[in-house]
């Protein structure tokens, strides 16, 4: 499709009156601009992160390079960024043999100029280190930021973040008072979580970091009496590889997910709560993720209320998430 400046510069212009609310005070630097059909433009989403955005195009758009092009620059210029970087989304990553395009990893955006390797958002009272030219993500998932305020206000003090990545959940909670146990297979990631809580003033002593996989995580603690948490937090991904050598079996979100809603219980304290997401296409339909887990459990467990979705990414569906006490 070729690009036409004056319909895209409406879409934009209509989705920042979207989201007057979002980032009207100051104490939300990070935040979708722009999210696909619910805007208007499907296939396309915008992130702002501080002073430069990163526009994410999904390969079902089928945009070409010159409209996405000419969108980073007019992005660039009606937002008065200082950056856009650009993310191509192929739905079946094996098909690139690994590679993947240069431009996920280059410090020179679309437009504008050059941001440092590493860039500091925030989210009301807490703050991220994002990597704007670091692969596919960017450290931080806009579409649980309610979720993240919303779970710290409970002021839980025994936390399970499996899963972790950034440990993004681990922040607020942490700040609120919580002790955030955080389980991921990537210890790169785990350190990027490290630095995130460092960048709060968190002492050491708020968070634990295991790299393991979820569920050896979930038997070893099973056995530990002293492992029992007020709150888990599940966000798995849709596929990851496994790694026999290190203990860590493949992923696949809709075999797995309610072996780990069960597994889960087994380590939650009496009156605990469960926070379960996904962002698997097929889980994040209405009502399906609270289906899979009545069935995981085998009776309908009580709901617990969660924000509704904030106006940056009310319309985009892909995310699902359910609190729960069992
Ligand atoms: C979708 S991200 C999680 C996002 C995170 N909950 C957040 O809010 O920022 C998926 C994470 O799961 C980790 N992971 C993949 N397979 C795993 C496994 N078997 N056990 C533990 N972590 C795993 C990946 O390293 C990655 O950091």
């Amino acid at each position: 499709m070729d690009f036409a400046a004056a319909r895209f510069a409406d879409s934009l212009g209509a989705a920042g009156r979207r989201r007057t609310t979002v980032s009207a005070d100051g104490s939300v630097t990070s935040y979708r601009l722009l999210d696909g059909s619910g805007d208007g433009v499907p296939g396309v989403y915008l992130d702002r992160y501080g002073p430069a955005a990163v526009l994410n195009v999904h390969e079902d758009a089928r945009l070409s390079q010159s409209w996405v092009t000419g969108a980073a620059r007019l992005t660039l210029e009606q937002l008065g960024l200082e950056a856009v970087y650009v993310k191509a989304f192929v739905r079946d990553r094996s098909r690139l043999g690994g590679r993947e395009p240069e431009e996920l990893r280059a410090a020179d955006p679309r437009a504008g100029r050059a941001q440092p390797e590493s860039l500091v958002v925030r989210e009301y009272g807490s703050r991220f280190e994002v990597r704007l030219y670091d692969g596919l993500s960017t450290g931080l998932f806009l579409d649980h930021r309610e979720h993240r305020r919303a779970l710290a206000r409970r002021g839980l003090p025994r936390v399970l973040n499996l899963f972790a990545y950034t440990c993004a959940f681990a922040v607020p909670l942490a700040a609120a008072g919580a002790r955030v146990t955080n389980v991921d297979v990537s210890a790169r990631y785990l350190e990027w979580g490290k630095r995130n809580l460092a960048l709060n003033g968190l002492e050491p002593a708020a968070a634990r970091f295991f790299r393991m996989d979820a569920f050896a995580y979930l038997a070893y603690a099973e056995r530990h009496p002293g492992e029992r948490f007020d709150l888990v937090i599940l966000d798995p991904p849709t596929f990851a590889v496994g790694d026999r050598r290190r203990g860590v079996k493949p992923w696949k979100a809709l075999a797995d997910y309610p072996a780990l809603v069960q597994a889960a219980l087994r380590v939650l304290a009496p009156g605990g709560s469960v926070f379960a997401a996904s962002n698997t296409r097929e889980l994040a339909a209405a009502g399906v993720l609270a289906r899979l887990v009545t069935e995981a459990l085998g009776y309908a467990p009580a709901w617990q209320t969660l924000p509704p979705w904030p106006a940056d990414v009310s319309e985009s569906g892909r995310v699902a998430a359910v609190l729960f006490v069992p």
